[in-house]
């Protein structure tokens, strides 16, 4: 309900809790036009975040809900909602914010809540995912971008992109590597949630790996 512009523009919804390095990469995408869509609203549960800075300086609205002081977790919930209601937002983009949403954030936006995690799940979910790749000696990690379901990191995967690990990797070499790939994946997701692709489904769904879509390369 008035969620898509008349000129099929998707209003983003996107979700901060700190520095804001993949909002500043969707602010971007949008802006050269690789994603067809407005950022509405960047919404933080922290006040005074450097992406909510990146989100003033674009000149896109800003909101922060705090997640502190709410009765229950549902609550907390509700009022990201009517913000994002407010905005009319369409499709809700987590961008390192930092708090579990649940069922009145994923019943309000039905399959259109998307979460970016530095690992290529289902390895490594949860916190601190380049550290645990690095803990397991793993050969390979990455990016992924999924739908948000009400279990973690476990939604339906969208777009991925592979990293390797290197001998030399510290947490901060590997998760600096990774975030370069971010940058690349989440516009990709992004766009294929637009009203232009077709309703989500397993065959729409775009798997990245190794710079490739279906296999065919690009870029
Ligand atoms: C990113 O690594 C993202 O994958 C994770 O939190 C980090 C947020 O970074 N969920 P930024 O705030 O987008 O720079």
């Amino acid at each position: 309900m008035g969620t898509v512009e008349s000129t099929g523009q998707t209003r983003l919804g996107v979700l901060v809790s700190g520095r804001g390095s993949n909002l500043q990469a969707l602010i971007d995408a949008v802006s050269d036009g690789r994603v067809n869509g407005r950022i509405a609203v960047v919404l933080s549960n922290v006040a005074g975040v450097f992406a909510l800075e990146r989100a003033e300086r674009a000149g896109i609205p800003t909101a922060v809900v705090d997640h502190r002081g709410w009765s229950s977790r549902d609550d907390f919930d509700r009022a990201v909602v009517a913000e994002l209601q407010k905005h009319r937002v369409s499709l809700v983009c987590l961008a390192g914010f930092m708090r579990r949403l649940g069922k009145p954030v994923l019943q309000a936006f039905p399959d259109a809540v998307l979460n970016i995690h530095p690992s290529l799940l289902p390895s490594f979910p949860g916190l601190h995912p380049q550290r645990q790749a690095l803990d397991h000696g793993s050969k390979l990690s990455g990016v992924t971008v999924h739908l948000v379901t009400e279990e973690l990191d476990a939604g339906p995967i969208l777009v991925q992109r592979p990293v390797p690990v290197l001998d030399d990797d510290t947490e901060d070499s590997l998760s600096a590597r990774i975030l370069a790939e971010e940058h690349v994946a989440y516009p990709a997701a992004v766009q294929t949630r637009e009203p232009a692709s077709s309703a989500f489904d397993r065959e729409s769904r775009t798997s990245e790996v190794a710079g490739t879509t279906n296999g065919t390369r690009h870029q």
